[in-house]
């Protein structure tokens, strides 16, 4: 995994709004195009309406003109990686079964989409 997708996730992590958690979390995606997009986690006094990195560099992706996604990098400040939860899985696994890196400042895992969400309700589900 190359080194510039962790670094442009590790960038947009400062401009994560994480006031509840105070876990904040950077998400950079590789488009097929070979461009690089950015998201960070943006928290809501609702809490429920809470906008993981990993969605918001979905939205960036999408409005820039990108389609496909070959890789994510995800990195945050605990010791532990995170992986994406639930909702991100299934929003990303719309744009392709992408490689990814989560990055802790202890560790680093990789894994690959289809790992995380087999058996995905994906848009061939819908033919
Ligand atoms: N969060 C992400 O942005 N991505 C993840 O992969 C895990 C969780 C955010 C949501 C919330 O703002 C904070 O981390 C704590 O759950």
């Amino acid at each position: 995994m190359a080194d510039d997708l962790v670094a442009a996730a590790q960038r947009v992590l400062a401009h994560a709004h994480a006031p509840y958690s105070h876990y904040r979390v950077g998400a950079a995606l590789e488009a097929d195009d070979g461009t690089i997009h950015v998201g960070c986690n943006v928290e809501n006094a609702s809490y429920g309406l809470t906008i993981c990195a990993e969605r918001a560099a979905v939205t960036a992706a999408i409005a820039a003109g990108a389609r496909r996604f070959r890789r994510v990098a995800i990195v945050v400040e605990a010791a532990e990686p995170a992986l994406p939860c639930g909702a991100c899985r299934q929003v990303l696994s719309e744009f392709g079964d992408l490689e990814g890196i989560s990055v802790g400042t202890e560790r680093s895992v990789n894994w690959r989409l289809s790992a995380l969400l087999p058996h995905a309700f994906g848009p061939d589900s819908l033919t």
